[in-house]
């Protein structure tokens, strides 16, 4: 039975993984600026800053496995991305190497392919277009994991998260094509902690959406086998009647795409 460590524990996603995967590991350490409220059983809490390494070293010492998610989880300023989501997971990957960490598995985004055009049907191989300063960060977060994974030999999963509501449901039109549910998300990450030998994947953290715009072929030899579609949500989306934002609707990382953008989408191939 494996140890792990959740960064950003605290969170939306957190919070369903550490209900999700309790019981499942012998230690599941969980790491936040934020509060964690009290241990359960089989749980350590450990308040630490991804920013200071010698916490995160600290934080992983006897762990084989680090599932991070901590840092800026949607588009921010560069003043808050660049510590977070740039030095900070570069000190989640360098603490995990110091510390003899075995893998660890990255929370991407969609936002990191988020200008590629939805009339296309992607895999996890399309090259990095990143639609925000945040898939930006993302997309730097996935190739520390190759370097991680090439250089030093730790096991790297880096899931490109579509739309992980706390609600447990997508509520537009977009998030049918992208919603994860949280009983999918903890099989996910389940999969990526448990698999015996892997190297480096990106796979996309998605349900089993007919509506999916992703193929993530890519996943199946992790055993993941989803267990929702976000389908069962659409009629009462559609009823709403509302229309996407014209740029939006052409790519694959939608409201994303048109923010601060004075570019033109007719240029975008
Ligand atoms: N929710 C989604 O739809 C979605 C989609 C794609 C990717 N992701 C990624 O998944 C991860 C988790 O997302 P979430 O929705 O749970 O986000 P969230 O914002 O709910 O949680 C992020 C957590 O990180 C913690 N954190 C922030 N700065 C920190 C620091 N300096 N040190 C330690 N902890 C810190 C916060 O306190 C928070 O608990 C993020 O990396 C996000 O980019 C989420």
């Amino acid at each position: 039975m494996e140890r792990i460590l959740i960064t950003g524990a605290a969170g939306q996603i957190g919070e369903a993984l550490r209900k999700g995967l309790r019981g499942s590991y012998s230690l599941v350490r969980l790491l936040d600026i934020a509060p964690l409220g009290n241990a359960e059983d089989g749980e350590e809490i450990v308040a630490a800053d991804i920013g200071d390494i010698a916490a995160l070293e600290k934080a992983m010492t006897g762990i084989g496995a680090v599932v991070h998610l901590a840092g800026a989880s949607q588009e921010a300023e560069w003043e808050k991305v660049l510590p977070l989501n740039i030095a900070g997971c570069y000190n989640v990957f360098e603490a995990a190497r110091r510390q003899g960490v075995k893998r660890v598995v990255f929370a991407s985004s969609n936002h990191a392919i988020g200008f590629h055009r939805r009339e296309r049907f992607i895999d996890n191989t399309v090259a990095p277009r990143p639609d925000s300063r945040y898939g930006v960060s993302k997309v730097f977060g996935e190739a520390l994991g190759r370097l991680y994974a090439d250089k030093h030999g730790i096991s790297v999963a880096c899931l490109r998260i579509g739309t992980f509501r706390r609600a447990d449901r997508p509520t537009t039109a977009r998030e049918l094509l992208t919603w994860i549910s949280h009983r999918d998300m903890a099989q996910l990450v389940r999969c990526c902690i448990d698999h015996p030998n892997y190297h480096f994947v990106i796979v996309y953290g998605v349900s089993n959406n007919l509506r999916s715009r992703w193929d993530n072929t890519n996943v199946k030899f992790l055993g993941y086998r989803p267990e929702d579609d976000s389908e069962v949500f659409a009629p009462e989306i559609f009823a709403q009647g509302k229309k996407e934002n014209e740029i939006s609707a052409q790519f694959h990382g939608a409201h994303y795409c048109p923010m601060e953008f004075t570019g033109d989408a007719a240029q975008i191939d």
